[in-house]
């Protein structure tokens, strides 16, 4: 006549939920991916991602600071250089854009946070793709990996605590790993992007960085269809010296966040992208969801899969909204 058991006990005020509540999210588990703009005088912000711009060198600092105060556990930082060419020498140049920033958020901030920096040539090319073409315009792991590993130093030389190579070439890690190690640079972390898809969920990065790709990168990036893949990714980033691993897109992904979470013996990484952020944004504008409630609950899904740390473009924000 009655239920034997009753689950609803443990729910039945907030102070009881508070006690009994598995999964935390709190400032210092997100990162805020951050864009700076060659040139730019003002932020220019960018269409499919309202309320994130393209900073200034001056925005930047300024942004970066606000970010540390709310209590987040970093910045990656994302460059979008004035000129761009076959080989995206603005990547290794010291006076790129990307270089330059680091210098600027390391003098800044550098000594409160963990400064990160995206390792790809995706935003330096003329082409728009993560590595060098080969005649046939296929990327040439080969190649790219020596570019790779040469902006690795440039970046750590310009203050980057951790680099986070996101081009899915082979090898990558352990490339990236060498050069930092012969040229004094052992402490320099890799945050490896291990299992990044060819998402969809990207589109609104194009936007960001004012991307010049025609085509797709599913000559590198892996197929959704795929798990499997993912562990072994992974693997070998962590067999090639990875300091983290990371899963991307995030909420599409929980499956293989998870799977990896289980297995991975360092931290793992989620990074909620573009269109993540786009898609919430658009029906929050649209008064079909609430933004507050809908990005915690997105966040602590991710963590509740097993991320330790979350990459998202709230998250100076959220960290404001959960300072203790
Ligand atoms: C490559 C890179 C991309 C993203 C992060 N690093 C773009 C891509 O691989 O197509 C996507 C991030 C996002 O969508 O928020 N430099």
């Amino acid at each position: 006549m009655y239920p034997s058991h009753r689950p609803r006990r443990l729910r039945r005020n907030a102070a009881v939920r508070r006690l009994v509540s598995e999964t935390s999210v709190e400032p210092r588990h997100l990162v805020l991916p951050m864009f700076v703009r060659e040139g730019a005088s003002e932020p220019v912000p960018i269409p499919s991602m309202p309320g994130v711009v393209q900073h200034s060198r001056d925005s930047l600092r300024k942004a970066a600071v606000e970010a540390v105060s709310a209590g987040v556990g970093g910045l990656m930082l994302f460059g979008v250089p004035a000129e761009r060419d076959a080989t995206g020498s603005g990547a290794v140049d010291p006076d790129g854009i990307l270089n330059v920033a680091l210098r600027d958020l390391s003098a800044e901030v550098g000594s409160d946070t963990v400064l990160m920096a995206d390792l790809c040539l995706d935003e330096f090319t003329d082409h728009g793709h993560c590595g060098v073409l080969d005649e046939d315009g296929t990327v040439d792991n080969d190649r790219t990996l020596q570019l790779y590993g040469e902006m690795a130093v440039v970046q750590a030389q310009s203050g980057a605590h951790v680099v986070g190579p996101s081009g899915m070439m082979d090898g990558q890690v352990g490339v990236i790993r060498e050069s930092l190690d012969a040229t004094g640079f052992a402490d320099t972390a890799i945050l490896a992007y291990s299992a990044k898809y060819a998402s969809a969920f990207f589109g609104p990065f194009r936007d960001a960085v004012d991307s010049q790709l025609q085509g797709d990168r599913k000559t590198y990036q892996q197929d959704p269809a795929n798990g499997r893949e993912a562990l072994r990714e992974a693997d070998l980033d962590l067999a090639e010296g990875a300091d983290m691993v990371m899963v991307k897109p995030a909420m599409s992904y929980l499956d293989v966040l998870r799977d990896i979470a289980g297995v991975a013996d360092v931290p793992v990484a989620a990074y909620q992208v573009s269109g993540e952020y786009a898609m919430i944004e658009a029906a929050v504008a649209n008064g079909w969801l609430d933004r507050e409630r809908t990005v915690l609950e997105s966040l602590t899904s991710i963590r509740r899969a097993g991320a330790d740390v979350v990459l998202t473009y709230w998250a100076a924000e959220a960290a404001w909204w959960l300072r203790a």
